[in-house]
């Protein structure tokens, strides 16, 4: 399927802040805070894959079918992004295999497009965290962060958040699942999570949230020349 990518926004003003990086990494956490900070709208791509995956699995469907996570892909409404079942690390697993889908993918392009470079009246821009934003959501982006940290480090952040939700875990199939999701988000033939060229990465395996977000406020603020906060 060719690049349905809309080239309208191309010359707005929109501050576009990219986040990307494997599961677990702390990407999200740093990008809502990024983007209260910044008066900037936040939006999490992952949560979209996952309520493909999560309306597919509800109907019955597999996530190995292409045709049909592209039909619910192409149906999605907003309100679908606010089902409870998102988190589910079941529905995780599926959103990696349904995002492997090339039309799936082509067909949630535009929205996430139109969330970074049309905001609402009184905010400037938007931050976005997911596997591609940099290198094919939004190459435009002023700021590109490619937020990782270790395997292990990962995993202990994950099976931390799944217990302290009531989910009882072994770690080593955390780790296991966390393995296998990076090998099948980064081996995909389309657009597979990869740092873009001109992103920087910062491996938050051994920083604190806080000393996270001071490093990624600073970037961003120098390269899209933010100043008040
Ligand atoms: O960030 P997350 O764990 O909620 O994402 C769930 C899955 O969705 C992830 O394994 C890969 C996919 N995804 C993607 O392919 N591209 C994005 N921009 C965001 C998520």
């Amino acid at each position: 399927m060719t690049d349905t990518r809309s080239t309208e926004y191309l010359h707005t003003g929109s501050i576009v802040v990219a986040v990307d990086g494997p599961a677990a990494a702390g990407k999200g956490t740093l990008a809502r805070r990024l983007a209260t900070t910044l008066n900037l709208v936040y939006l999490d791509t992952g949560s979209i894959y996952r309520a493909v995956a999560a309306k597919l699995l509800a109907a019955g469907g597999d996530p190995n079918d292409a045709e049909t996570a592209t039909e619910v892909a192409r149906t999605l409404v907003s309100d679908d992004l606010g089902r409870d079942d998102l988190r589910a690390e079941g529905v995780g697993a599926a959103a990696s295999i349904v995002s492997a889908h090339q039309d799936v993918r082509a067909a949630l392009l535009d929205f996430q497009r139109a969330v970074a470079f049309d905001p609402p009246p009184g905010r400037a821009g938007a931050v976005l965290d997911g596997r591609d934003i940099g290198t094919v959501v939004c190459p435009e982006a002023c700021a590109k962060l490619f937020v990782t940290a270790s395997l292990e480090e990962r995993a202990r952040r994950r099976h931390e958040e799944l217990l302290g939700r009531g989910e009882e875990r072994i770690y080593a199939r955390v780790l296991e699942d966390l393995k296998e999701r990076d090998a099948r988000d980064s081996a995909r033939a389309t657009a597979p999570m990869t740092a873009a060229a001109d992103a920087v990465t910062l491996d938050t395996s051994d920083l604190d949230v806080e000393t996270a977000f001071r490093k990624a406020l600073d970037i961003v603020r120098t390269r899209c020349g933010v100043t008040a906060a």
